[in-house]
């Protein structure tokens, strides 16, 4: 892949951005900046080449959630010793609506998984989870084998899973 999804910086245009989530808009024009400097998380934002607004966005974080609300299948592959799982969080994903429905949120995905998986052959994260905003984002990570975790709301795609999927693509 050879979009230029990089850190964000302040050359971005972020102030145009509008995905229709005030929520996202805002953390974007106002909070992404000030995030990164304290090293909260990390925000990616992929610029249009064309027209320089940015196409989307998503943030990064470490996190970490309990053994027990792991899928079966992945929890008895570890340790009961093990009771809290680090993890990594793509904590918001937003496309502007101007571009929408081009593939632009599969590819701002599939870049937050592979950093996501490099990342963690440095430092150990055993899945990626996200937060969806509500039921029409539940849906569009569902699309790709997110799994629903209980209580939270949160969804978790093992690093495994990722790593076959990011060797499919390449
Ligand atoms: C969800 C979102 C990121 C999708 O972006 P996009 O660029 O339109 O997505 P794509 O073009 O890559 O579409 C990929 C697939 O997801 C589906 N999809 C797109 N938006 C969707 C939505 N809101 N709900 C469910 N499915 C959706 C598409 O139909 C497509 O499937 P298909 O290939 O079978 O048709 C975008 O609608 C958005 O920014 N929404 C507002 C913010 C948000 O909800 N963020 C996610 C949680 S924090």
């Amino acid at each position: 892949m050879n979009q230029p999804i990089e850190l964000l910086s302040k050359k971005h245009k972020k102030k145009e951005f509008a995905c229709g989530k005030e929520i996202l808009d805002h953390y974007l024009r106002h909070q992404a900046g000030q995030d990164m400097k304290r090293k909260l998380s990390a925000c990616f934002v992929w610029e249009d080449r064309e027209t320089g607004l940015i196409r989307g966005y998503y943030t990064l974080s470490n996190n970490h959630i309990p053994l027990n609300t792991l899928p079966l299948k992945w929890k008895k592959k570890l340790p009961l010793s093990y009771t809290s799982i680090p993890v990594t969080l793509l904590g918001r994903l937003a496309v502007d609506t101007r571009f929408r429905g081009q593939g632009t949120g599969s590819i701002l995905l599939v870049d937050a998984l592979k950093r996501s998986y490099e990342v963690s052959e440095v430092i150990g994260s055993f899945g990626v989870v996200v937060d969806p905003l509500d039921e029409e984002a539940e849906r569009f990570y569902t699309l790709f084998g997110f799994l629903k975790l209980p209580d939270s709301g949160k969804m978790f795609m093992a690093m495994q899973t990722i790593k076959i999927l990011i060797t499919a693509l390449e």
